[in-house]
């Protein structure tokens, strides 16, 4: 047993949708989450500045002794995530390959929707990744850059019509194209699931990339006997109002924010 906390970040809220899985699946770990809700959005910035945010977000999560990194946003995770993991002696996952794996898994029509941050649908990863385990397949995909705003807004209820509107043109030719499968590809989209559902049909397949991360993290953690039976708390931090968070926190997941959220200063400039 490894007790020495998991770290998870994100640019903003997404990353909940892994700490969600997170708990479920292994609630005596201890988890130490980083939204750097004072910067967000990450996906519609360069390569550049979003490898500079995620290089300080994982300097921050281990300035805590924590025995893994969970980049639980699609943005790094395609965009420059091998250099990171080579930089760091401890693993660090993100959620791509996990989404693309659960995918290829559901689908049967071999007709794969993509939705992402502009950084993530321009990094072409997620096209790499499906084209490396399934040629025969077929991908859709549709850059959603309003999205993450809202969220972070928490225009989140299934019957918010800004929210309502937006999806519509964003889903309407993904769904016309016959998709039975979407792999939501940014970790902030899961909190807007009732939505996205009800727009592409109930017969298709939404795929958690940060769901997806969480459930292959705890396999490696299972494989190197480091599960910590013996904790569960979990602590918050945010470099923008601890408040907003915390609401829309609450609002997500449900049974409420259990834990501490404090506000801290990332930004090494
Ligand atoms: N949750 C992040 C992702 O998965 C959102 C990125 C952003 O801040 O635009 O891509």
């Amino acid at each position: 047993m490894d007790k020495r906390p998991i770290g998870v970040f994100d640019s903003g809220l997404g990353g909940l949708t892994a700490v969600r899985e997170l708990m479920r699946i292994l609630p005596g770990e201890d988890i130490i989450y980083f939204g750097d809700t004072g910067r967000v959005p990450y996906g519609g910035r360069s390569r550049e500045t979003i490898m500079k945010y995620a290089r300080e977000d994982i300097a921050f999560l281990r300035s805590f002794d924590i025995k893994y990194v969970l980049a639980a946003c699609g943005t790094v995770s395609t965009n420059g995530l091998g250099e990171i993991k080579a930089e760091n002696n401890i693993p660090v996952r993100g959620v791509a390959g996990a989404a693309v794996r659960a995918a290829v898994r559901a689908t049967r029509n071999n007709r794969i929707a993509l939705i992402g941050t502009a950084a993530s649908i321009r990094s072409g990863t997620y096209d790499r990744k499906i084209l490396d385990l399934r040629p025969d397949c077929e991908l859709y995909k549709k850059a959603c850059p309003l999205f993450v705003p809202l969220v972070e807004n928490g225009r989140i209820e299934k019957d918010d019509q800004v929210l309502r509107l937006v999806a519509e043109e964003y889903l309407a030719p993904l769904r016309d194209a016959g998709c039975d499968t979407m792999i939501l590809g940014c970790t902030h989209y899961p909190i807007i699931a009732d939505t996205i559902r009800d727009i592409m049909g109930e017969g298709v397949t939404l795929i958690d990339a940060g769901a997806a991360a969480a459930r292959e993290m705890a396999e490696d953690l299972a494989e190197t006997g480091s599960i910590n039976t013996e904790g569960g708390e979990h602590r918050y931090f945010v470099s923008d109002s601890a408040d907003g968070f915390r609401e829309t926190a609450e609002m997500f997941l449900g049974s409420g924010l259990k834990g501490e959220v404090r506000r801290i200063s990332i930004s090494g400039e």
